[in-house]
């Protein structure tokens, strides 16, 4: 894919993340999160792709832009798959916690899983791990493989996990290993990197939480180098229905590797911090407009540029 379209990427992040800022600590989830969509759209829209929406704020029917099938751009350039999420953190960001971003993936059309609206079980490593891990083995298995893959001990070993009550088995098991955990409320496709982040103190992400940022996610591994494994876990009959009908795996119940997530290596993602985080600071409003603080990477070049940009808004 075109390099340029890297920092135009970012240019649509950071639109996303300054206008859902606005909305930090005011308790309306909603607004936060139409006010990243409808930016993340205008610009994408001005960009010169051929861009087809394949994870994004839901079915045409419930979700009046960025919806799975939106064409997005001004047709002129590469068809390109996109993966969407314009404010991860809508709780987060109304509360004014930490680690929300406006985020977004991009492959050449045809290399992205289009994951349906719905679960999917995870784990993830950084690169020193990568290949020692297995979403069918136990927790203890899996912690144990990584912690002497990273020649530390168990106990020194951080394992972030989503802070929900689908968990109590998982955080429990992870605990009779001696392993630390960071629980989190919200935000796994910041924990899914996590690990691939050598400053942000994590080794492993374990659990169950959003399909479509464990493709997201994906995006980031490849070019950090790390792996992310998944199984899709349907909350209803209903969801299993509609994936089939989208035909989109033989298998719905298939171990996903990070091939099936994101096919090849054209894959790009970029994000902007909302609010502070481990990987990302939040958007800062000053007496001229914003600095925002955003991450883009390039799966080819295993580029990774932090850009710190000041908006004359
Ligand atoms: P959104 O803010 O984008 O809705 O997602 C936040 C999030 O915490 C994701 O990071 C995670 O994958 C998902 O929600 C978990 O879903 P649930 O809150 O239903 O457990």
């Amino acid at each position: 894919m075109d390099r340029n379209l890297a920092l135009e990427f970012i240019r649509v992040t950071e639109g996303a993340a300054i206008a859902s800022a606005r909305w930090m600590g005011r308790g309306d989830e909603k607004e936060a999160d139409s006010a990243a969509v409808s930016k993340m759209r205008e610009r994408m829209n001005a960009m010169d792709i051929d861009g087809t929406i394949v994870i994004g704020e839901g079915e045409r029917d419930d979700a009046p832009m960025l919806f799975i099938g939106e064409k997005v751009g001004n047709k002129k350039g590469l068809k390109i798959d996109i993966a969407v999420d314009p404010l991860e953190g809508t709780t987060i960001t109304a509360h004014g916690g930490p680690n929300a971003i406006a985020v977004l993936a991009a492959a050449p059309a045809g290399n992205m899983l289009r994951a349906p609206d719905t679960y999917m079980d995870k784990i993830s490593v950084g690169p020193k791990a990568k290949g020692y891990i297995d979403i069918d083995a136990t927790p203890a298995e899996n912690i144990k493989a990584v912690a002497k893959k990273l020649k530390k001990d168990v106990k020194d070993v951080a394992v972030i996990i989503l802070d929900r009550d689908r968990h109590k088995k998982l955080i429990e098991d992870v605990r009779k290993t001696g392993a630390r955990i960071r629980l989190i409320r919200d935000g796994d496709v910041t924990g899914a990197i996590a690990p691939a982040i050598e400053e942000s103190g994590i080794d492993i992400l374990m659990g169950i939480g959003g399909a479509p940022e464990g493709v997201i996610a994906a995006a980031a591994l490849k070019t950090l180098g790390g792996e992310i494994q998944g199984r899709l876990k349907f909350r209803k009959d209903e969801e299993r229905e509609r994936a089939k009908k989208m035909g989109f795996l033989d298998d719905l119940d298939k171990k996903l590797t990070m091939e099936d997530l994101i096919k090849g290596n054209q894959a790009m993602f970029a994000a902007t911090g909302v609010t502070n985080g481990e990987i990302l600071k939040g958007v800062r409003f000053t007496s001229k407009g914003a600095i925002t603080h955003s991450i883009v990477m390039r799966s080819k070049t295993s580029t990774i540029r932090f850009v710190e940009a000041h908006h004359n808004v």
